[in-house]
């Protein structure tokens, strides 16, 4: 069991994987022909659907159960719908005037910003940022061996590897 410590959020993350899973073994069931295993499959593939139940009457058997967590929503934007789809946009409940209070031609930037990505940094920060751009740079000389070529059965082939020409990637000062 994962949990995120606020059980509303982890019977929603539960029932979204029980609903991946019955696709799933709807996929293994029609990739057999095997009788026995397509029966534990619709077996299991059924316990899906008990589950989901389950969980989603777990779910609703809890009043405030939605917005999950303790901190309330930031009113303004908690109910507005910004259509920011291009064509024929269909309307409906999860957009609708009744529910949403909708923006038909939103400025790219829902927040006022120009919506560019920009951002204004101290001096420290700018420091602590090109840091973080030194020692993360890819060093684009180096062909490195990797959890692939030492997993791959049977390993890849890699000129580099053969060759003994491969080096660690070291952090640049
Ligand atoms: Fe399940």
């Amino acid at each position: 069991m994962d949990t995120i410590g606020e059980v509303t959020a982890d019977l929603r993350s539960n029932i979204a994987a029980e609903a991946r899973a019955k696709i799933l073994y709807e996929r293994l069931i029609n990739l057999t022909d095997d009788v026995g295993v397509k029966d534990a499959l619709g077996f299991l593939m059924t316990r899906e659907v008990a589950h989901q139940i389950s969980f989603e009457k777990a779910l609703y058997a809890i009043s405030n159960n939605f917005p999950p967590g303790k901190m309330p929503p930031i009113e303004k934007y908690a109910t507005v719908y910004y259509n920011m789809s291009e064509g024929n946009d269909m309307r409906g409940s999860w957009n609708s005037d009744e529910n949403f209070t909708f923006v038909a031609n939103p400025e790219p930037a829902v927040d006022g910003g120009d919506g560019s990505a920009s951002v204004t940094l101290s001096a420290a920060q700018k420091a602590n940022l090109d840091n973080l751009a030194n020692r993360t740079a890819s060093d684009p000389s180096v062909n490195p061996v990797t959890g692939t070529d030492l997993g791959s059965v049977p390993p890849v082939e890699n000129e580099a590897v053969k060759k003994g020409t491969t080096k660690r990637k070291t952090p640049k000062k």
